[in-house]
Formats: structure tokens, sequence, C-alpha cells
């Protein structure tokens, strides 16, 4: 921002300048005084009228999970593009690689399925201490509960709940211990607002997302630390072909592009909004639902995710 102040005081300097020359060569005819005096105020204008950088959107440094596919590759290039130094996590290195060398940001791998992956995320939160810190990794599991192995269903609370209660938690708590202000993001799902059979403990891990960060923004909204959530529905990424395992996995309802959905999510950190659901229409279909009985959402979800896997 100080070249905007660097320019607009060095226009302002000349503009005096001028004025005293026009003064001092004796020429006291006020039209050419005005003339000049407009010139130099029309520069000043233009620099003014120079898009400034938003203070909102900006922060000392970021630290994104899951940036190496879908909503979290397009938020590292929209963080990038507002300059804000950036550090990605993930699992695939060669994304990783792709990402440091695009886009000149830091990145380290770490699965947030293992302890020792979630140690890692948080000394470098430790030592880097970010001013913003977005929770975006994320899987699912379509199916049955039963159908797939406990250990499968726990690394997916692993992913989903712990790291995001861990990660908060040593984010705000460096922030505090530091006196800074922040902003910590949690990505959740719409499946967190009602049951959902077919993805239980998905369904139950966005719930937690959700209802932990509302509760953490309030407790920590008069340090200057704010927790927002983003509640998404369908976006066009690889998580539903991801969630199962690869069958064929056919899109039901309309979806949204990542780029899209970075973009909505970044205006979110921009207005500091507590909850934002995105698509907007979803935030009409929501009461909608919720006014319907258990169980026919049950069952409407339950057909829906069973179509879904073919
Ligand atoms: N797409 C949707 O329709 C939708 C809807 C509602 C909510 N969401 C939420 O949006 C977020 C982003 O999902 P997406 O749609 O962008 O899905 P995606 O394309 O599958 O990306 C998921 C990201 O999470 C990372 N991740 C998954 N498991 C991980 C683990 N064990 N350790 C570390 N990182 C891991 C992945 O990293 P690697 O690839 O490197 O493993 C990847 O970068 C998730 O939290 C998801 O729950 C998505």
């Amino acid at each position: 921002m100080d070249h905007l102040y660097r320019n607009n005081s060095k226009h302002r300097e000349l503009f005096k300048v001028d004025t005293r020359n026009l003064i001092q060569q004796g020429s006291t005819e006020l039209s050419q005084i005005q003339k000049v005096g407009k010139c130099r105020w029309k520069q000043i204008s233009r620099c003014s009228a120079q898009p400034k950088i938003d203070s909102s959107s900006y922060f000392d440094m970021a630290l994104l999970t899951g940036a190496t596919s879908g909503i979290g590759w397009e938020l590292a290039h929209q963080l990038s593009a507002q300059k804000i130094p950036l550090i990605v996590t993930g699992r695939d290195q060669k994304k990783l690689f792709q990402l440091e060398k695009k886009l000149g940001c830091f990145s380290f791998r770490a699965d947030l399925s293992l302890e020792e992956g979630r140690k890692k995320v948080m000394e470098v939160i430790l030592e880097k201490r970010p001013t913003l810190m977005i929770n975006n990794a994320g899987m699912a599991l379509y199916g049955n509960f039963l159908s797939h192995s406990l250990s499968e269903q726990m690394k997916l609370i692993h992913v989903n709940a712990d790291a995001i209660i861990e990660l908060s938690y040593i984010a705000g708590k460096t922030l505090k211990s530091h006196g800074k202000k922040g902003v910590i993001l949690n990505i959740s799902s719409i499946a967190g607002e009602f049951p959902c059979p077919g993805m239980a403990t998905y369904s139950a891990a966005k719930a937690l997302v959700t209802n932990f960060s509302k509760s953490l923004d309030y407790e920590l909204r008069s340090d200057g630390i704010r927790v927002l959530v983003t509640i998404l529905g369908q976006v066009k990424t690889n998580f539903a072909k991801r969630a199962s395992k690869n069958k064929s996995f056919r899109r039901q309802e309309p979806a949204i592009s990542a780029k899209l959905a970075a973009e909505l999510i970044f205006r979110q950190i921009r207005k500091r909004k507590g909850v934002r659901i995105i698509p907007h229409y979803y935030s009409v279909l929501l009461p909608i639902a919720l006014s319907m009985p258990s169980q026919w959402i049950c069952k409407k979800i339950f057909r829906s995710i069973n179509n879904r896997i073919g």
C-alpha cells in the first residue's frame, strides 16, 4: 500500500512546487495556477482511484491443508494471487512440487489420518504462526457404515474431525499467545446439517466441524481471532469419485466449479462472515429440508448416495 501514499505525496509535492514556481515567476494569473493545479489534482485522484490492497484480505502468512486437489488447489491459487505468503500441505508430493513451482509457496507432505502427520502440521503452525489457517483437507466414504472397515472409518474421523480440532487449537493458541489477530476457516458440508445414511461417519464429522467452528468463533472473537465455517454443497472435484472408491460414479445434483467455490470462500474470509453456505441456493433448500420428517430425509439421501455409487 505504501507506493500509493508515496505516489500521492509525490504528486502533491509536484503540485506545490508548480504552484510555487508560478507565483515566484511573478505569474499571478489565477487561471494559469488553476490550470496547473487541476492537472496535478487529476493525477492525484487518478492515483487514489487505483485499487488499493484490501487490508481485510491481507495476512502475514496462510497455511492451507488439502491443497493438492479440488477446492484446496483453487484456494492456493486465490491466496497466491493476493500475494499472501503461503504454506500448503497434502499427501500428493508431485502436486505439492507443482504448487511450489507455480506459486512460489512453501509445501510439505503430511498425512492427516496419522498422528505424526498432524503433529508435523502443528509444528509448522508453531514455527510460522500463520494468521490465516484453512482446514480444507477432507474425505468421505460412500456406502453403508458396516461395508467399510473400522480403520477406514477412524481414518475419516482423524482427517475430518481430529485434524480440525488439533490444528484449530494450535493455530488459535499461537495467535492468542502472540497477541495477533487472525482467521481460522474450516470447511464443512451440508451433509453435517442432517442425518445422512450412506455416509454416516462423514455427516457426523462435518456436524462436529460446523458446531465446533461456530462455538469457537464466539469464544475467540473478543481476542480478534475469527473462526469461520464454510458449509459446502456439491462441488465438481475428485471428492465424490474418491468417496465411492472409483466405482462408476454418477453425479446427481447440480454442482458448482471448484474455482467458483474457492472465490466464494475467499470472499467469506475477506468479509469475515462467520457461516457461509455455498452454493447459495442450499440456504433456501436447507430450511425446507429440515422441516421434513427425519425418516423422509434419510430415505432421500440414502437413495441419492446409492445412485451415486451405481
Ligand atoms: N466436493 C464436494 O462436493 C464437497 C462437498 C462438501 C464438502 N466438501 C469438503 O471440501 C473439502 C475439499 O474437498 P474437495 O472437494 O476439494 O476434494 P478433493 O478434490 O478430493 O481434495 C481433498 C483434499 O484433501 C486432502 N486429503 C484427503 N485425505 C487426506 C489425508 N489423509 N491427509 C492429508 N490430506 C488429505 C487431499 O490431499 P491428497 O490428494 O494429497 O491426498 C486433497 O488435497 C473437504 O473438506 C470436503 O469434505 C466437498
